[in-house]
Parts: C-alpha cells; sequence; structure tokens
C-alpha cells in the first residue's frame, strides 16, 4: 500500500470525504476505536451520518469514570446504536491484580504499562482481529508524543490502516463542531478534565496547563501514552 500516495490524494480533503472513502473501501473491516473524547464524539458523528451501521467499538477498561460510562449509553441512545464493548480477560485481569494489587500503576511505568496491557491492549488486540482499518481520534496537537502522526499511517505493530481524520485540527475546531452539530460529551470536560482516561490515571488541570498533563501526571511528558499508539 502506498501510504505516501494516500497522503497526498487526501491531505487537502475533509474528515467528511476521508472518512467516506475509507469507510466504502473496507466496509465492515474497519471501526472507529471510541475513548468518548471530543474527538471520537466528532467521530462518531461524522461516521453515522455517512453510515448509520458503521462500527464502533471502545475499551471497557472497568476503571473508567462514571461519567464516561453515562456517555457510552447517551450516544448509544442519541445515535440509536450500541457501540462494540471489548472488556478485559477475566482470568488474566484476576491474575494481574492478585499479583500486583488494585492500583500498582503509580508505583512504576512497568507497572503501568502493565496495567494498560491487561485492561486496554489486550482487549485492543481482539478487537484488531476483527479490522483492516482502524479510525482514531489523534490530534498533532495533543502532546509532544504525537507531532509526527500522519494522516493515513500503516501500523505496522497491530498490521492495519490506521486513519486519524482530525490529525490537523484544533481544539477550538473541535469544540466547535460538537457544539453545533449537538453532539453529547462527557460533562467531565466542564469541570477541568479536557483529557479523560481511566479514573485512578486522569485528574483535573488548571487553566492554561497542557491538555494532557492530567494523565499519568506523576510521569514526565514523553512517557504519558498507553501504548496504543506508537511514538
Ligand atoms: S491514550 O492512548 O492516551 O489513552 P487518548 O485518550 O488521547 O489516548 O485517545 C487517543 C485515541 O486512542 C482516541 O481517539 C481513540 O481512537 C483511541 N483510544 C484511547 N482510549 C481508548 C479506549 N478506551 N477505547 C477505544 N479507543 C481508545
Ligand atoms: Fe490501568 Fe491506568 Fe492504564 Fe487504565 S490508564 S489501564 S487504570 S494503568
Amino acid at each position: 500500500m502506498d501510504i505516501e500516495k494516500l497522503n497526498k490524494q487526501f491531505g487537502q480533503s475533509s474528515p467528511e470525504v476521508l472518512l467516506r472513502h475509507f469507510l466504502e473501501t473496507y466496509s465492515d473491516r474497519i471501526a472507529l476505536s471510541s475513548s468518548l473524547s471530543i474527538e471520537d464524539q466528532t467521530l462518531t458523528d461524522m461516521i453515522l451520518k455517512i453510515n448509520p451501521k458503521a462500527r464502533i467499538f471502545t475499551l471497557d477498561t472497568g476503571r473508567l469514570f462514571p461519567e464516561t460510562y453515562q456517555l457510552i449509553d447517551k450516544t448509544n441512545l442519541h445515535y440509536g446504536i450500541k457501540m462494540e464493548v471489548f472488556c478485559p480477560q477475566t482470568e488474566a485481569l484476576q491474575q494481574f491484580v492478585r499479583e500486583q494489587g488494585i492500583n500498582p500503576f503509580y508505583e512504576s511505568i512497568e507497572k503501568r504499562h502493565a496495567c494498560c496491557q491487561v485492561r486496554k491492549l489486550e482487549p485492543l488486540g481482539r478487537a484488531f482481529k476483527t479490522l483492516d482499518a482502524w479510525i482514531c481520534g489523534l490530534r498533532h496537537e495533543q502532546s509532544v508524543t504525537r507531532t509526527e502522526m500522519q494522516l493515513i499511517e500503516w501500523d505496522e505493530k497491530h498490521q492495519v490502516l490506521k486513519i486519524n481524520p482530525l490529525i490537523d485540527w484544533t481544539e477550538a475546531q473541535v469544540w466547535d463542531y460538537i457544539k453545533i452539530h449537538h453532539v453529547p460529551y462527557n460533562k467531565l470536560h466542564d469541570k477541568g478534565y479536557p483529557s479523560i482516561g481511566c479514573e485512578p490515571c486522569t485528574r483535573a488541570v488548571k487553566f492554561g496547563e497542557d491538555i494532557r498533563s492530567g494523565r499519568w501526571w506523576w510521569e514526565s511528558p514523553e512517557h504519558r501514552e498507553c501504548g496504543l499508539h506508537k511514538q
């Protein structure tokens, strides 16, 4: 696959044009992986307006905020869908918690990655068995770890085409879309949480602080990824 050519072809297209092309090309072998962020909610709205039966899945780590579970439900009702939910494997998770405790992630980066592995990456691996292409809500602006990411990439690790339709959008553009199209969003955003992951690993940030500084805040910025996305 000629990734460079695809990036040239769609570099100036709107996210909707890009999405329509790939949704038609990959049919039921493409899905949005949604963390219910403002970016993912924007993409959910765009995607379901193109194809109301398109696939959207989320990784339920078991440690999400109550507000995030409420938003999964609200989104399902709003669009008349049932988002696919991938959960950790019971035995593997029980074993992990038995050996490491319930909140081992504060102790070391290794333990944090091990938790993300069992709660996010293994379920994501199962999702990939059904996919040739995945759509993500990544943006350059989000983090020092994301400045090199491309609109369209080949994900060597997971062997799928990765599509980031909002890669060069600003946060203000995303909020404009949410407000104009009345897209449901996580109420925690109104309480100082710009980026939301698992509850024990996310905290509110002060006005003007980096948008991801509340994620894994005890680690240095270059480590603040969970392994879903290569750096
Ligand atoms: S994370 O890697 O730090 O957790 P972030 O929350 O910024 O990532 O989300 C970036 C993109 O990764 C999202 O737009 C989404 O495509 C994917 N993603 C992150 N968390 C999840 C999740 N729990 N379920 C599904 N996709 C997710
Ligand atoms: Fe575990 Fe925190 Fe990773 Fe969630 S973000 S899977 S709680 S380490």
